[in-house]
């Protein structure tokens, strides 16, 4: 078997326990968009695969217990017995891929900065506006309110905040467009961030009783 087929395996399985069983839907959507986003890039393809499949594999949110350690990602590649730099390859762009509120940083190789502009683009557009709402509604937040949005917080704040899910939008979702990194990536961006603004425009007319 081939070790991308291999690696897909192993995530579905180490997904397979989480509880909302959407772990492998996002992943298996960001290899996609990270393969279409290739086809322009040229890098190398197993290794978008590779780190689109693992990126989440270790995710704070599903696995708090590792404090952030990369231990699923590390165990697959060396039972894979993947060579050291191209293991540390992957292992940093997957430790570069996550947002963070302030500090973000873009992977140092190629293909680590596909999968980021995928991961981000899975936040955007139709699927966008879906996951939001989905979250917004398993964390019991209002579809909006009128407190005002913060654009300047710390991770922690941002973390922790229990704001609408509009609110999420102006926070987080309309910033992406911007954080792309390559012409592929800002080219789909801009389409999925023009549906966002469509979207929490009509939202927001409709809200106030307007046609
Ligand atoms: P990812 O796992 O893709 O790196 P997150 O874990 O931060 O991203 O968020 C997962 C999904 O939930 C994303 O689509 C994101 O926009 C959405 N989300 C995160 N925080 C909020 C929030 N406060 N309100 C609404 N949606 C949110
Ligand atoms: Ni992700």
């Amino acid at each position: 078997m081939d070790i991308v087929t291999e690696c897909r395996q192993y995530v579905e399985e180490l997904f397979a326990g989480e509880s909302s069983g959407h772990g492998m839907d996002h992943t298996l959507r960001v290899l996609r968009t990270a393969l279409t986003i290739n086809k322009e890039e040229q890098g190398d393809e197993t290794l978008v695969s590779l780190i689109a499949l693992l990126h989440d594999a270790d995710d704070r949110k599903l696995f708090p217990e590792e404090n952030g350690e990369l231990v699923h990602a590390k165990r697959f590649l060396e039972s894979r017995r993947v060579p050291a730099v191209t293991k540390n390859l992957i292992l940093s762009s997957i430790k570069d891929i996550s947002f963070k509120a302030r500090d973000t940083k873009a992977p140092q190789s190629l293909e680590g900065r596909i999968v980021q502009d995928a991961d981000r683009l899975d936040a955007m557009g139709c699927i966008g506006i879906a996951r939001a709402f989905q979250y917004g509604g398993s964390h019991g937040r209002p579809l909006y309110d009128s407190e005002k949005p913060l654009t300047d917080m710390d991770d922690a704040v941002y973390r922790n905040r229990k704001g609408s899910t509009i609110n999420h939008f102006y926070e987080k979702l309309f910033l992406l467009k911007d954080l792309m990194n390559t012409s592929a990536g800002k080219r789909l961006a801009e389409k999925r961030d023009r549906i966002l603004h469509e979207f929490v425009d009509g939202f927001l007319r409709e809200w106030n009783g307007e046609e």
